[in-house]
């Protein structure tokens, strides 16, 4: 009989406790994804935007973090909501890990890592080989040999 009532005692606590942490600690609705910034197809407006959007019942802040260091809001980083914005994308500066973080009165909350990549695609060498005549019905060889490496 007691044993019953103990129960019934811990299970309306934990239903309490549950409530409190589902009305008051944030949860992301919005998550960054990984970009892959390809460098050649802008050159005038370079800019990124990862989305991050949380909810929680007291009001929230976001900060974000570029490879575990806290990002400074300003002129190349700005934050829209949760939305950070990143102008002039530089190759250098901006290559990285970035995290969003929600936090408000009960906590904060850490967003998965979407990183920032910039691809290249090297052009084709286009030279031309200089031709080779053959007999009709003679074999001939053309050689292609694979560029300088090392390894293997
Ligand atoms: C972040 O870390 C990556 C991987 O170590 C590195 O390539 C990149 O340059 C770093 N970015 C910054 C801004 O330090």
């Amino acid at each position: 009989m007691t044993l019953l009532w103990k129960l019934l005692v811990l299970q309306s606590l934990v239903g309490c406790l549950a409530d409190v942490g589902v009305l008051q600690s944030p949860v992301f609705t919005k998550q960054p994804g990984s970009i892959v910034y390809p460098v050649e197809t802008v050159e005038k407006n370079r800019e990124v935007v990862f989305s991050c959007e949380a909810q929680a019942s007291p009001p929230l802040s976001y900060r974000w973090k570029l490879n575990a260091t806290e990002i400074k809001p300003g002129s190349h980083y700005s934050l829209s909501g949760g939305n950070l914005r990143i102008s002039h994308l530089n190759r250098d500066q901006d290559a990285g890990t970035y995290q969003c973080l929600a936090t408000n009165s009960f906590g904060t909350i850490v967003s998965r890592e979407a990183s920032l990549t910039f691809a290249y695609l090297e052009h084709f060498k286009t030279q031309r080989r200089s031709s080779v005549s053959v007999r009709e019905g003679q074999g001939v060889v053309l050689l292609c040999g694979p560029p300088p490496h090392s390894g293997g």
